[in-house]
C-alpha cells in the first residue's frame, strides 16, 4: 500500500495502545486519531508521537478535529463505544454501540471510501455485522479483531502450563469473541510439537475455560477490560494488511456458506493481505466442535435479532 496511513477511531485504550504498538512496530507512515471526547486525541497523538523519537523507524501521528478529518486512509480501526454501566441491559448497550458505529461508518465511507476496516467494539461479532450491512462493502474489505487476542491468550495459557515455548506456540481460536468462543489447543503446535503430546486432557480443560475467561480475568484485576493484548493484536493484523503478509489469523468475517452458514459473522482462520480477507479457510470440524460453532453462531444471531426487532437496519 502507498500511503500506509491507519486512521484509529476511538482514542481511548484500546485505540491509542494500538497506535502505540503500531508506531514502536514502525509499520505505517502515517496515524490520525479521532475520539469524540475534546482533547483525546490530541493529548495521546503528541504523547505517542513523542514516544516515537525512540522508535526504529519513523511514525507520523496526528490528532482528526473532526471525524472529516481522518480522510484517505488505507485502514481504519473503530474502537468507539461505550462501556456497559451497572444500569444497562445487554440489549442497551448492543444498541448504543450499533449507533456508535453507524455513525462512525458513515463518515469511513465518505472519507475514506477505499479503505479495509478493522472492527474491534464489542459485542465484536455483530457490530463487525453491523458494518457490512451499513457499508454494503465487498466483504473481504471488514475484518474483525477476535482469534489474534484470544489466540495470543490461548498461547499464553499454554505456556503458562508447559512453562516454555513462549512466542512458538499457535494460535487457534474459532467463534465468536465472547462466551462461546472456541479454543482449540488440542489442534496448535509448540515448536513443531503437538499439544497433544505435551499437555493432557484436564490441562486441555483448564486451557480452553482460561481463554474464554481471559477478558474477564483481566476486568477482574484492573476494574477494566484490557488494552496491551488487544491493542498489539490490532497491530498484527494492521501489519499484515500493509504488507500484504497473506498470514493466517482467526478473525471475525462474513460467512458466505463457508462452514454451513450464510449471513453471519463469526471468528474463523482467514489469510490477512492488501485485500483485507484473502481468504476465508475452512477447516474441518469433528462433531462436538461443529455443535459448539453452531452455538456460537447461534450466540451472534441472537444479536444480529435484536438490532432487526428494533428496526436499526431499516
Ligand atoms: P475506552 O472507553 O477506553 O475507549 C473508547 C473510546 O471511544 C472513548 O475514548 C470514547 O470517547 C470513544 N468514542 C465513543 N463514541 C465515539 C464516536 N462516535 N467517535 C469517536 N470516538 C468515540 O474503551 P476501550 O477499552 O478502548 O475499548 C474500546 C472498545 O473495544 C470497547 O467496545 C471494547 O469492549 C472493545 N474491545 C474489543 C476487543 C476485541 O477483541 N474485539 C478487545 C478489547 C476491547
Ligand atoms: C476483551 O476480550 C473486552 O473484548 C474485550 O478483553
Amino acid at each position: 500500500m502507498v500511503n500506509r496511513k491507519v486512521g484509529i477511531i476511538g482514542a481511548g485504550a484500546v485505540g491509542a495502545t494500538a497506535a502505540y504498538s503500531l508506531s514502536m512496530m514502525g509499520v505505517c507512515k502515517e496515524i490520525v486519531l479521532f475520539d469524540i471526547v475534546e482533547g483525546v486525541a490530541k493529548g495521546k497523538a503528541i504523547d505517542i508521537g513523542q514516544s516515537t523519537h525512540y522508535a526504529k523507524r519513523p511514525t507520523i501521528i496526528t490528532a482528526a478535529d473532526t471525524s472529516a478529518d481522518v480522510r484517505d486512509c488505507d485502514i481504519v480501526v473503530i474502537t468507539a463505544g461505550v462501556p456497559r454501566k451497572s444500569d444497562m441491559t445487554r440489549e442497551d448497550l448492543l444498541l448504543i454501540n450499533a449507533k456508535i458505529i453507524k455513525s462512525v461508518v458513515t463518515d469511513v465511507m465518505t472519507y475514506s471510501p477505499n479503505a479495509i476496516i478493522i472492527s474491534v467494539s464489542n459485542p465484536l461479532d455483530v457490530m463487525t455485522y453491523v458494518i457490512h450491512r451499513m457499508t454494503g462493502w465487498s466483504s473481504n474489505r471488514i475484518v474483525g479483531l477476535s482469534g489474534a487476542l484470544d489466540g495470543s491468550r490461548m498461547a499464553y495459557q499454554i505456556y503458562q502450563k508447559l512453562g516454555y515455548g513462549a512466542g512458538q506456540t499457535g494460535t487457534l481460536v474459532i467463534g465468536d469473541h465472547g462466551q462461546n468462543m472456541i479454543p482449540l489447543p488440542q489442534k496448535v503446535q509448540v515448536g513443531d510439537v503437538p499439544t497433544t503430546d505435551l499437555l493432557t486432557d484436564e490441562e486441555f480443560a483448564e486451557i480452553v475455560e482460561r481463554t474464554k475467561n481471559g477478558g474477564a480475568e483481566i476486568v477482574g484485576h484492573l476494574g477494566t477490560s484490557g488494552y496491551y493484548g488487544p491493542g498489539r493484536a490490532i497491530a498484527h493484523m494492521v501489519e499484515a494488511i500493509l504488507n500484504d503478509s497473506k498470514i493466517v489469523v482467526s478473525s471475525s468475517v462474513l460467512l458466505n456458506g463457508e462452514y454451513g452458514y450464510t449471513d453471519v459473522t463469526v471468528g474463523v482462520p482467514v489469510i490477512l493481505g492488501k485485500n483485507g480477507v484473502e481468504q476465508i479457510i475452512e477447516m474441518t470440524l469433528d462433531t462436538k466442535t461443529r455443535a459448539k460453532f453452531k452455538t456460537s453462531v447461534e450466540s451472534v444471531r441472537e444479536g444480529i435479532d435484536i438490532l432487526e426487532k428494533n428496526g436499526f437496519f431499516e
